[in-house]
């Protein structure tokens, strides 16, 4: 491969390695992180899956239902490995966001 050829594609590579990570937080106050969560969290979703409602849950309860699943004191089939992934700042920006949807809008 011509050497100009390796730098144009390293070039066109390097904005769309970035924008997963960019997109994924995008929004104010915690809506682009909670994307993440509103795919198993769905207020529809519960008719036919038996993944806990978050709905009147309030922020001080999803923060620290995340740190026990994030150190393993909570049991859990899945919310430990995706607890795992977010810091305390990023719970906490989370548990605004959650405990104050209106689950009727989502
Ligand atoms: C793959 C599906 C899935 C995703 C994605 C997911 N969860 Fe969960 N969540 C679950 C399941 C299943 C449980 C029950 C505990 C377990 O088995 O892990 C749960 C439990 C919870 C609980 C405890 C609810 C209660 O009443 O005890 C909270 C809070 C929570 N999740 C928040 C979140 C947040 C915040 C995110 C996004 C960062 C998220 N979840 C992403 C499936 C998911």
């Amino acid at each position: 491969m011509a050497l100009r050829t390796i730098v144009f594609l390293t070039l066109l590579s390097v904005p769309l390695s970035l924008r997963p990570a960019a997109a994924a937080d995008d929004l104010p106050g915690g809506a682009g992180l909670a994307r993440n969560c509103l795919i198993c969290h769905a207020k529809d979703y519960h008719d036919v899956s038996p993944v806990p409602r978050l709905t009147g849950l309030d922020a001080a309860g999803i923060v620290e239902a995340l740190r026990e699943y994030r150190t393993g004191r909570r049991p859990a089939t899945i919310m430990d490995r995706i607890a795992s992934g977010y810091s305390d700042a990023e719970i906490d920006r989370l548990a605004a966001y959650l405990a104050g949807l209106h689950w009727g809008e989502q």
